[in-house]
């Protein structure tokens, strides 16, 4: 296969920094057929350890499931502030912020981690086992910038207990959900996460997040220089 062009790397990029975790603006329109399987292939064609596809999309469009989904939801999200020891004013903005769209999107998706699929011996997965789960999260990252692509909001809710997820959808002891996303068309794709937008993080500077040669590294190594001026002269966190 040839090289991209200026404009399709420039669309590539685009995609990538439209993604938007989305749990809300959901309409009514429905994600056909059509458009669900190129969105499925594009998960089904991540790399994975040892090439184990370790992956099943579990696809759920039943009221029912999604109901006691939800309750496993309400259920987690209270657990969660009663575990933390956080100030009052944190606490009122957490139980504010709106943290799934399971009942609302048009399509909600289980996706799961199979570690006996085509083992025991995985090649690339002896030394480190989570290399299994790893390869799952990249056919989730693959099926977010399809989504977008296809102008799909996907939002990730892990405030979902992994055993009522076990029982509702019937899984297997020796299948792992690893995520549980929802999806829909959307009215529109907020331009930044919608943690920035009420203050609760915001993105660090990438200089923050790179290291020269080791964990204390520091720029004055002449071989980064160029790098880092380069970094230090553009914004990167926007
Ligand atoms: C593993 C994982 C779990 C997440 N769980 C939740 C969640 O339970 N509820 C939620 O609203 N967002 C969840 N998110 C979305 C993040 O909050 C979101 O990715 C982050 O705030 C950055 O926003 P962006 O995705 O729009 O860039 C999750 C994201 C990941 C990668």
């Amino acid at each position: 296969m040839g090289d991209f062009t200026e404009i399709e790397k420039e669309i590539f990029y685009k995609i990538i920094f439209s993604r938007r975790d989305v749990r809300r603006n959901f309409i009514k329109k429905k994600i056909s057929n059509e458009v669900l399987l190129r969105i499925l292939t594009a998960a089904h064609h991540a790399p994975s350890v040892g090439y184990s596809q370790p992956w099943n999309f579990i696809l759920i469009r039943d009221k029912k499931s999604r109901l006691d989904i939800k309750e496993s939801f309400s259920k987690e999200r209270l657990k969660s502030i009663e575990l933390l020891e956080i100030d009052e004013e944190r606490k009122r903005k957490y139980l504010d912020l709106k943290l799934e769209g399971i009942l609302e999107s048009n399509l909600n998706i289980c996706v799961t981690y199979d570690h006996k699929r085509f083992g025991p011996f995985v090649i690339g997965r002896m030394t480190i086992k989570e290399a299994g789960i790893y390869s799952v999260c990249c056919a989730i990252q693959n099926l977010w910038l399809a989504a977008r692509a296809e102008n799909i909001g996907v939002g990730w809710v892990s405030i979902i207990s992994n055993n009522d997820l076990k029982r509702i959808l019937k899984l297997p002891p020796t299948i792992k959900p690893i995520a549980y996303l929802c999806l829909g068309y959307v009215k529109n794709f907020e331009i930044e996460p919608d943690l920035q937008t009420v203050n609760w993080l915001s993105r660090l500077n990438l200089d923050k997040v790179i290291n020269y040669e080791q964990w204390n590294g520091n720029n004055r190594n002449t071989q980064w220089k160029g790098f880092n001026q380069h970094l230090n002269r553009t914004n990167t966190s926007a």
